[in-house]
């Protein structure tokens, strides 16, 4: 492959702020420096120590860390007997200052829809869902699938599955009844978990529909659990369907249920990848390590005291819901925020007048969440008092630095740090990412791997990169965190992930290392175009297309050309008061070719109301490309979109330039 240049030489840097420092658990470059050296020299020691500090275990471990990349095999705490459950909910019973403290404060989208568990409140839940699962005859070991809505039910039933011992298997309640069968029939589910529907935007999504249409052609469902959103009577349409409102007439369930003792290695969940790059896959995490990683990094990572409030808007069905929102501030005592509704209803200050409203201190978005702000909303932040806020996130797709600089001065005001966070749903929790009060920042980097961590860059030789010579990104070693397996696969696992760099895990991600050794994340190895020659990143490119003041949102793909081979086909999304126009297409490509060279010409802009994304706020550039190459029918799975309806209409607008 030829040499990839990297477009992006961003210079700012962005020091932690001092005030919050001294409570910090991490406080300086020094304390990380000596932390992260213990922690590659000792592993054992390192994940030892804080297994103990976090979680509660029935019984300690036999062995520490083990693993055997050529074999796609590891294990931690093997032999540590713990619940999941347990931790997130009975020790803190103990706690006469966490026992009656909020848990979780949900928000619907109208505000008369308000509820707030204590910590008692949701173990008390948690445990008469258990003994109604129980009741059904679910055993440890079974599937349960959760197709919800984002609603306190859905973590009450994931903590109730990991209390029996139970696989809980979350699938993000927008996706399509084909998406929910093909899940539950790779699963091999039981029980599916479900309700009536859900409100969007003042209108009523049904749910149920799908749920039945579903399990019409799932044999292996026993029984199907619906619980009452809309506080209307609810009609089932097939003999397997209970409701959740007559199970809790039986006094029965309200009793104490005990916790399975858990192996660290027994499976805690399977979650189906978002599919942004084709078949979702089942990738399943264990009880021991995967809890120790997810407590870890949140109070590392986001510097997470019992007194804090986060909030992560979006699906239940993925991961950072299960590490970030479910997980970890449960585990630590903390307050989980939760909200059912969409970010602009039913006005654009929405999520800001939740922030303040409910004290939100960390606060977790996507750059996509982050752009949608800057096209239409820019303002609207400004209107409520953020002052609570303390850590701001991000998660999900490389930052453009316009935004990342964008967020920490409207969102953050300048006073607070921005952790963009780099991980993966098979990492379990963060790999790469600042320590709020410890890293300085550059605004696209995700700065330092975290202690435990080792991540290597390689060419396609499997020779070391080069400084600022970006290749594949890859870690060395495990950490506790690390997926297990694809449910029903393990060739494909260890062909995936262990096969093109042996001994090595392989994220699939490209990256380079600056020399002060900070990361720089710039996607997957398919979101490179070649043009002249030259390998680009669309990531990059993208950023540049952002930094100019009319564009909102880019994506950037490759579009096969008889002559050049390839060429660069952007679409553009315009800021508010921006309207699509020759003259600014010449503008934006005379943008381009100075900020990155005379040769680096995009062929076609097309001007766009949205982009295709994933709910978790990916753009999928599969179907881009597929568009941009002239093909408008077999573009494959489109069930994981949040917008399947902007396809039809980009299609539209490619027939229109063409
Ligand atoms: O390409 C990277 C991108 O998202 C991928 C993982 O996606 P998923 O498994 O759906 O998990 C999302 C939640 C962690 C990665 O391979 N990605 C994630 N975080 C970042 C990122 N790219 C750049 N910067 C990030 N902070």
């Amino acid at each position: 492959m030829t040499k990839i240049e990297s477009l992006l030489k961003d210079e700012r840097i962005f020091y932690p702020p001092q005030e919050g420092k001294d409570l910090a658990y991490i406080k300086s470059r020094y304390q990380y420096d000596k932390i992260y050296d213990y922690s590659l020299k000792d592993p054992d020691g390192f994940w030892t120590e804080r297994a103990k500090e976090l979680i509660t275990w029935f019984r300690y471990w036999d062995r520490t860390c083990y693993w055997d990349f050529n074999k796609a095999e590891i294990r931690f705490f093997e032999g540590g007997k713990l619940n999941a459950s347990y931790n997130c909910l009975d020790r803190h019973l103990l706690n006469p200052h966490v026992k009656n403290k909020a848990a979780i404060i949900w928000q619907g989208e109208h505000d008369r829809d308000l509820r707030v568990y204590t910590y008692q409140m949701l173990h008390d839940e948690v445990c008469r869902f258990a003994n109604i699962l129980k009741s059904l005859g679910v055993k440890k070991g079974d599937r349960v699938v959760i197709y919800m809505p984002t609603m306190p039910e859905v973590i009450a039933a994931m903590l109730a599955c990991a209390r029996i011992g139970a696989i809980h298997v979350v699938v993000y309640g927008g996706l399509s009844a084909e998406a929910l069968k093909s899940r539950i029939l790779d699963a091999g589910a039981k029980i599916l978990i479900t309700a009536d529907g859900t409100y969007s935007g003042g209108r009523r999504i049904n749910l149920l529909n799908n749920a039945e249409t579903a399990i019409a052609q799932c044999e292996c469902i026993e029984k199907y659990i619906v619980i009452n959103r809309f506080g209307e009577e609810i009609t089932l349409s097939d003999k397997r369907g209970l409701l959740f409102d007559e199970l809790i007439k039986n006094k029965e369930f309200e009793k104490y249920c005990p916790c399975e003792e858990m192996d660290a290695e027994d499976i805690l969940f399977i979650l189906y990848t978002s599919g942004s790059t084709g078949k979702p896959k089942g990738i399943y995490h264990t009880t021991g390590g995967y809890l120790v990683y997810a407590a870890h990094t949140t109070q590392w990572v986001f510097d997470l005291r019992p007194e804090d409030i986060i909030w992560r808007p979006g699906a239940v069905g993925w991961i950072t819901f299960h590490t970030y929102v479910v997980y970890s501030p449960l585990a630590l005592g903390a307050t989980v925020f939760i909200y059912d509704g969409l970010p602009d209803y039913p006005n654009p200050g929405r999520w800001w007048e939740l922030v303040d409203r409910f004290k939100v201190t960390i606060l977790y978005l996507t750059p996509t969440n982050i752009r949608a702000f800057m096209k239409e909303r820019e303002d609207w932040p400004a209107k409520y008092d953020l002052s609570t806020l303390r850590i701001l996130g991000t998660v999900g797709e490389p930052i453009n630095p316009e935004v990342w600089i964008w967020y920490h001065k409207n969102v953050g005001k300048g006073r607070i740090p921005v952790v963009d966070t780099w991980w993966q749903t098979e990492t379990g929790g963060h790999l790469i990412s600042p320590l709020p009060y410890t890293i300085p920042q550059k605004p696209g980097s995700v700065t330092l791997p975290l202690p435990g961590i080792e991540p290597v860059i390689f060419r396609d030789d499997g020779t070391s990169a080069d400084i600022n010579e970006s290749g594949h990104l890859c870690i060395k070693g495990a950490w506790p965190g690390i997926a297990r397996g694809l449910w029903g696969d393990s060739e494909k696992f260890k062909e995936i992930y262990f096969s093109r760099f042996p001994g090595y895990y392989f994220t699939g991600d490209q990256a380079r290392v600056d020399e002060d050794g900070y990361f720089w994340i710039m996607g997957r190895l398919d979101d490179v175009i070649s043009v002249s020659g030259y390998l680009i990143r669309t990531s990059e490119l993208e950023s540049v297309f952002v930094a100019h003041s009319a564009v909102a949102e880019a994506a950037v793909v490759g579009m096969p050309h008889e002559i050049k081979g390839e060429v660069i086909y952007a679409y553009i999304v315009l800021k508010d008061g921006f309207q699509p126009s020759e003259e600014l297409k010449k503008n934006l490509i005379q943008h381009i070719t100075k900020e990155i060279g005379p040769l680096v010409i995009p062929e076609v802009i097309q001007f766009v109301n949205d982009l295709p994304k994933t709910r978790s706020g990916k753009i999928m550039r599969r179907i881009l490309r597929k568009v941009a190459a002239g093909v408008y029918d077999d573009l494959g799975d489109k069930s994981t979109l949040a917008n399947p309806d902007v396809v039809e209409k980009i299609i539209q607008g490619r027939k229109e330039i063409f």
